[in-house]
């Protein structure tokens, strides 16, 4: 008992200190690319996940993002129309592309 005591003291202790220092919040330049058809990637894209997702997968070629796109909708049911799609891609290609 005594040392349930003595850990609540020690853990009290701990909890003030952290409550005390200055909090910092690191500066994070936003990573995500705002530009002609965002609007539709933000409606059609991240109902399901974020848009780290996305980030998480780098520069890409137009292939490979064609083929997500796909995937999400063949798959996961994504309801995106070919019209939504092809702005999808051109997006992703254009900021989130490689080249190829
Ligand atoms: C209907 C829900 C849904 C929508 C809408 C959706 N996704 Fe996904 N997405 C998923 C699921 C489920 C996963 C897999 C999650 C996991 O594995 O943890 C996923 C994973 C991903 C991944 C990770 C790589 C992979 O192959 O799993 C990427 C990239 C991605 N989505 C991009 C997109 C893009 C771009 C769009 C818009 C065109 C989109 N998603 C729309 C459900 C969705």
């Amino acid at each position: 008992m005594k040392r349930m005591a003595i850990l609540a003291v020690v853990t009290a202790t701990a909890l003030h200190a952290q409550v005390n220092k200055p909090v910092e919040v690191p500066y994070m330049p936003f990573p995500i690319k705002m530009g002609k058809g965002f609007e539709t990637v933000q409606a059609q894209c991240l109902m399901c996940h974020s848009f780290g997702y996305v980030l998480n997968q780098g520069r890409q070629s137009r292939k490979f993002w064609r083929g997500k796109i796909e995937k999400m909708i063949v798959h996961f049911k994504a309801p995106i129309s070919d019209k939504d799609a092809k702005i999808i891609e051109e997006y992703l290609v254009e900021h989130y592309g490689n080249g190829k």
